[in-house]
């Protein structure tokens, strides 16, 4: 939530930091800002998107200045506007930050800076920051800085620049993200990792609690006690080219179509012939201790909280463990049972997202085996759970998630394997699964195939204005994740259900203008999904169905139907989400909407 860039080197650092934060506007878009260092700080912010900000700098004609930071952001506190875009200054002018993140004691500090003479201008907690360190401010930057930071309590990431020192950046973190990347002759720090990678593979992951002090030639890490610190330099393995849009005219359309291969690589290695398994060795764990794993938690939010409810059918069916999902902003105020025999797994494709960071905390205070499936390497979740497993999907940029839900999936799939051949699954039956689990990326392509038959459908029914999704089994999380991605991306309502569960309420609002999507796939269940496709027939509704192959089952009620390979159930949810990722891509593509950069939304949710 919120991106932040900053630079320092020896070449104009304008449009070096606008395209950083082009490259990562899908953490935040409602606004921009940038300052340029100098003996005089030199700001430009701007409402919306990251190219209103770049028309505004252009209007300066060509600035000089080699130093500088930038942010693009998602409002929490105070509306998108120029006055509450980041950086914000102090009220002398000589600091400038960008902040993600919350103040969480920012109306007691601004109230006693308010007394001491600091004048505020905007909305924000973030405004408290850069006059707290001008009030601690004697001369020494990263002292004032660091004084500054031991006061503050909520999460922060953030870059600050001093018109006293016109090449020095000074970065922190406690609870969202910094990375600083170590370049030739110039020095990067941004939220992640997407605008390092065009200049450097050489990164430092910040720790809570650590300072980096930037400047061309070097990089010192401290703590806010103000004291010397090291940290380990790592190196980006994403291609650069991952994180553009290629001739695709969305990334969303770029991620879904991407699927064959994002899955190929999250299977790459990690299935055994002789054993007829999967080796999924971020887990750490012998087959005696999987052995003692009794129960399974599953945490996630949105995307991932519906990859999680189609792993629980699969732990309990192939496993069988019992297996619970818990949205993860409920779980530690649930209190929930953990024993040291529970493996919970939280799920988060940017391994950020608050609501499963404090899920992961908590549960690894109560004893549990905590495995975490995170796409974004060495992001907090990842590094804080110690294992899991990544998703190797590659760089998901488009809000609305694809490809990393179906590498959730994936990776759900390979562990219920694994966790079943430890158990009771027999060679031929994990043999089966395993050879499925391969031909996973032919399949994807095979639906991928359908694509222009679902932009006729998507475009016949954009006219609705409300949509129900029905599924049953492993395919009603699928239609949830369904629904989810025609609300997120085409702001319509739509809704997921269980099947079943639509003639308990819901199915009162079915009428000739609220089209049904069924999920009427050839397996165990089909046959009560047909009967459930009539009663909505019944009530008016029109239908779009998924079918396998060329099942003829929904002829009969329907011509809008969309074919999915043949497969078993398991493969099912995967198959079917990617033609239901494809109706919400067309579908919201013919209301004209803004799909990569939905409104309201932002791409990692780092406040609880
Ligand atoms: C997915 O399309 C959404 N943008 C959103 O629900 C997302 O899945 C959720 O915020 C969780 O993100 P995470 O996987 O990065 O934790």
């Amino acid at each position: 939530m919120c991106g932040i860039v900053g630079f320092t080197g020896n070449r104009p650092a304008a449009q070096i930091l606008i395209d950083g934060l082009k490259r990562l506007e899908y953490r935040g878009y409602d606004s921009a800002g940038i300052t340029l260092a100098g003996k005089e700080l030199i700001t430009v912010k701007a409402v919306g998107k990251v190219r209103n900000l770049e028309a505004a700098v252009n209007e300066h004609g060509t600035l000089p200045n080699t130093t500088g930071i930038a942010h693009t952001r998602w409002a929490t506190h105070g509306a998108p506007s120029v006055k509450n875009a980041h950086p914000h200054m102090d009220s002398s002018g000589r600091f400038a930050v960008v902040h993600n993140g919350i103040i969480e004691n920012y109306a007691e500090l601004k109230q006693k800076l308010e007394q001491q003479g600091h004048k505020f201008v905007s909305d924000t907690d973030s405004e408290v920051i850069p006059n707290l360190i001008a009030e601690f401010y004697q001369g020494d930057f990263v002292q004032a800085v660091a004084s500054a930071l031991r006061r503050i309590s909520g999460t922060y990431g953030i870059a600050v620049l001093c018109s006293d020192y016109p090449d020095t950046i000074i970065a922190a973190r406690h609870g969202s993200p910094i990375v600083v990347g170590l370049g030739d002759d110039c020095n990067i720090v941004a939220s992640d990792v997407t605008p390092l990678a065009a200049y450097t593979r050489k990164v430092i992951y910040l720790d809570d609690g650590d300072l980096a002090i930037l400047s061309p030639k070097n990089v010192e890490l401290r703590t806010i006690e103000n004291l010397p610190v090291e940290r380990e330099v790592s190196s980006i393995d994403w291609d650069v080219s991952a994180s553009g849009k290629g001739s695709y005219e969305h990334f969303m359309l770029k991620e879904i179509f991407e699927q064959p291969d994002s899955i190929a690589n999250t299977i790459r290695g990690r299935l055994d012939h002789h054993l007829k398994s999967a080796i999924l060795s971020g887990l750490g764990l012998s087959p005696h201790e999987l052995a003692k794993i009794s129960r399974i938690v599953i945490a996630g939010c949105g995307t991932s909280l519906h990859a999680g409810m189609v792993g629980e059918y699969f732990f309990e069916d192939i496993a069988s463990i019992p297996t619970e999902v818990e949205q993860a902003a409920e779980f530690r105020y649930r209190n929930p049972i953990i024993d040291p025999d529970t493996l919970v797994l939280p799920i988060s494709q940017s391994g950020e997202t608050a609501d499963t960071l404090a899920a992961v905390r908590e549960a690894m205070n109560k004893g549990a085996i905590v495995a975490a499936l995170c796409n974004v390497v060495g992001s907090t979740i990842a590094r804080e759970a110690g294992r899991g497993i990544y998703l190797h999907a590659g760089p998901e940029i488009s809000v609305a998630s694809t490809k990393a839900f179906t590498c959730q999936v994936t990776v759900l799939l390979m562990l219920a394997l694994m966790l079943g051949r430890n158990r009771r699954l027999n060679r031929d039956d994990g043999e089966r699964l395993m050879l499925e689990i391969e031909k996973l990326p032919e399949l994807i392509r095979e639906t991928l195939k359908q694509a222009p038959v679902i932009e006729k459908i998507a475009e016949k029914y954009a006219y609705a204005e409300d949509f129900f999704y029905i599924g049953r089994g492993c395919l009603y999380p699928t239609a949830l994740e369904g629904a989810l991605k025609l609300k997120e991306i085409s702001y319509i309502h739509a809704e997921g259900y269980h099947a079943a569960e639509l003639k308990h309420g819901p199915i009162a609002l079915l009428d000739e203008k609220v089209p049904v999507l069924a999920l009427a796939n050839a397996i165990p269940g089909q046959e009560k999904m047909i009967g459930n496709i009539q009663e909505c027939l019944a009530r008016k509704s029109s239908v779009i169905a998924v079918v396998t192959g060329d099942d003829t089952a929904a002829d009969q009620f329907t011509g809008d139907i969309i074919r999915v390979p043949p497969s078993s159930r398991f493969i099912a949810p995967l198959t079917t989400v990617v033609a239901l990722q494809l109706f919400a891509y067309y579908f919201a593509r013919a209301r004209g909407c803004e799909i990569d950069h939905p409104r309201n939304l932002a791409k990692s949710v780092t406040v609880e």
